[in-house]
């Protein structure tokens, strides 16, 4: 983050205290606090039994022995599936709407909660047809369709692991995350709706199938959706709706144990290769209905519930799937993007199913701030009560837009922190109690333990900054890295690990940045390491770099993020061409061809928003990149101390050159 914005946040006084109105009604009540400072551990086994139904009954909480490798609830027993589902129909919730899924050309479904117990238990039946049972891993490449919900739960119910991609990503990605998870079965879709068009998803899935190698994919199973025409694999393929309509309305959902892993998630680190985060069962689930509960002051009889998230992302996974459903929300469920056919549907959608409760990133915020209030003033927003933030810092003025415009100036808006890693919210208001400041994530929720520490592991003092930390172990905590136990213990565990034997003491690195102010409140800085936020989304810079340098005509290439005043970081990459090629594509041509590379290799989210050919990067004596230097030039801004380069002229150069 820039030097001013740091200033704005430190300037920012703007205060809301809660209404006494909407302290009354609030689910989240003061005394939270207190029972989880008592007991942290009594603290989070009273929300497991209060908020989940085990098989068996939990009499551990956390064993931590094998630190940082934690179990939770580790003898109980549950499955998340009937946890989400069965549950509330013997409820007598049957007839409450789970989903209100609008497609992007208009068309809709209802699922109630016993319409979806029933398509998750047919999907159930269907998978474990194509012999997918416990521990097996499936990858889902789907648009955001009710299958893909039911999807996700009905591997679930058979205790299997779900992998999700984002249908942004490339065939290239789809295919790493395949191979390394050695996923059996893929269910994906003909092609998804987007922008007015049917973008294709089997013909992605085909292309990652048949690079090279042998896969582990037995089976791609396929919904129609866009109604787009498909190449077909006789004997690999098969239309879901074909293999589902013979199956039995009945599934018994067995318990597994509460460490039973329920999915991983990939996401970008320090390195060119995306990490697969683990979550399990029993941990998670009780953190992400607790947190949904009380961050969204969740009413389940009446309140409708949106969260814009995709569910090829962390928080389409906990906030969408896990954390609603288990706690019987109506929701809504949208295909498109915000803007299509017309610039105000996400509006139009809040005033449909009268939302009350709205969940969504700061880019989008910032994206509708840009096209103007005249847009959501046309649509009837009165049924929102609360609104909350996630996936970046917002800044106080998109926060006040979005209270004023979009919550008629007197809806709490929350701003969560958390990560793909933490599986759940760690940091935010909780509304009806918390003052809120606009701007910041403020305070750690009950039985979270964070602190901001300097580099040599000291806390600051309220009014300082310095690294992000979670102080003790979390119910919905990653488990591991997928097949990667040392990068796990490295790139989470290792700089904050002090102490031996029972006094060993270790911390969690974010890789966040984060300030303390004067009342001990946290405002997030973002990223510390070579990851960028990029309107929400992480991503690597390594893993730019290497997709840049695969092109032949690429000999070195940098990324930075540089900040962004719509997606707060934009991809900017410096790229040495090789001489071979320089006579083949001028330096523009150079930069298109190798934008569009990125794309086709990533994912459309990477493609970077300028690419910059220069004749040498700037490298200190040890041969490091100096990025620093870089961001400077991509963020037009004097450059900041250049004496450790190997060649100090570099830096110069590179600057005439792109003035
Ligand atoms: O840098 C922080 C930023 O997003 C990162 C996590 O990204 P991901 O795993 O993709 O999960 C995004 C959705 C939870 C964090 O390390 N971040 C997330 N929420 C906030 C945030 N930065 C500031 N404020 C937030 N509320």
């Amino acid at each position: 983050m820039s030097s001013t914005s740091i200033d704005s946040l430190l300037h920012e006084s703007r205060r809301f205290p809660p209404s006494d109105e909407f302290t009354a009604g609030a689910v989240a009540k003061a005394d939270l606090y207190a029972r989880a400072e008592a007991d942290r551990l009594g603290f989070w086994a009273d929300q497991a039994r209060d908020l989940l139904h085990w098989h068996k009954p939990f009499t551990q909480t956390l064993d931590w022995t094998q630190a940082p490798f934690a179990k939770w609830f580790a003898d109980g027993a549950l499955n998340v599936a009937y946890n989400c589902l069965d549950r509330h129909v013997l409820a007598g919730h049957g007839d409450r709407v789970a989903l209100h899924w609008e497609g992007e050309p208009g068309d809709s479904r209802t699922l109630t909660y016993a319409e979806l117990t029933t398509e998750v238990k047919r999907a159930a039946n269907l998978l474990a047809s194509l012999g997918i049972g416990q521990g097996d891993r499936v990858a889902i490449y789907l648009p955001v369709i009710p299958e893909a919900v039911i999807a996700m739960l009905a591997v679930a119910r058979l205790g299997a692991v779900h992998s999700v991609v984002f249908g942004g990503f490339s065939s290239e990605s789809l295919r790493a995350r395949i191979d390394d998870a050695q996923a059996r079965l893929v269910i994906t879709a003909d092609g998804g709706w987007r922008k007015g068009k049917v973008f294709p998803l089997k013909a992605a899935v085909d292309g990652a199938l048949a690079s090279d190698g042998p896969t582990s994919v037995e089976h791609v199973l396929v919904v129609r959706r866009g109604e787009n025409e498909v190449a077909w694999t006789e004997g690999r393929d098969l239309w879901w709706h074909e293999e589902i309509a013979p199956m039995d309305l009945e599934h018994e959902a067995k318990a597994f144990e509460a460490e039973n892993p329920l999915f991983i998630l990939y996401t970008s680190g320090t390195t060119g290769k995306p990490k697969g985060i683990l979550h399990t069962s029993g941990g998670y689930l009780t953190h992400v209905a607790f947190t949904h509960k009380n961050v969204f002051d969740l009413h389940p009889e009446t309140d409708v519930y949106w969260c814009t998230a995709d569910v090829g992302w962390i928080t389409g996974h906990s906030y969408v799937v896990y954390g609603p459903l288990a706690n019987g929300a109506t929701q809504v469920l949208y295909e498109g993007t915000p803007d299509t056919p017309h610039p105000g549907r996400w509006w139009e959608l809040i005033e449909k199913y009268k939302v009350s409760v709205f969940y969504t990133a700061p880019t989008a915020i910032r994206s509708f701030m840009k096209a103007g209030r005249q847009i959501p003033q046309k649509f009837d927003l009165s049924s929102l009560r609360l609104l909350g933030s996630v996936g970046e810092p917002i800044n106080p003025e998109a926060w006040i837009w979005y209270r004023d415009i979009i919550g008629g100036g007197h809806t709490p808006v929350v701003d969560t922190w958390w990560q793909t890693e933490t599986g759940g919210i760690m940091i935010s208001a909780l509304p009806g109690i918390t003052t809120l400041k606009p701007g910041s994530a403020q305070v750690p929720l009950p039985g979270i333990s964070v602190d901001v520490l300097t580099d040599d592991g000291q806390s600051v003092p309220n009014g300082s900054g310095g690294l992000l930390v979670v102080t003790e172990p979390w119910p919905g905590m990653l488990r591991g890295i997928w097949g990667d136990p040392e990068r796990f213990i490295e790139t989470y565990w290792e700089k904050f690990d002090t102490g031996e034997g029972a006094e060993r003491r270790r911390m969690y690195f974010a890789g966040d940045g984060a300030r303390k102010d004067e009342d001990g409140d946290l405002w997030l800085l973002g990223r510390v390491d070579d990851v960028m936020n990029v309107s929400g989304h992480r991503l690597s810079t390594a893993e730019i770099e290497s997709a840049l340098v695969s092109h032949p005509y690429v000999a070195e290439a940098a990324v930075v993020g540089a900040s962004d005043e719509t997606t707060g970081q934009a991809v900017v990459a410096f790229v040495i061409v090789k001489a071979s090629q320089a006579e083949v594509a001028t330096a523009d041509e150079a930069s298109a061809i190798l934008r569009a590379h990125v794309a086709e290799q990533i994912g459309a989210i990477a493609r970077p928003r300028q690419v910059f050919v220069v004749n040498e990067l700037p490298k200190t004596r040890s041969g490091k990149i100096m990025r620093r230097l870089l961001r400077d030039v991509a963020e037009g801004r004097e450059l900041g101390d250049t004496t450790t380069l190997t060649d100090t002229s570099v830096m110069q150069i590179i600057t005439e050159k792109l003035k």
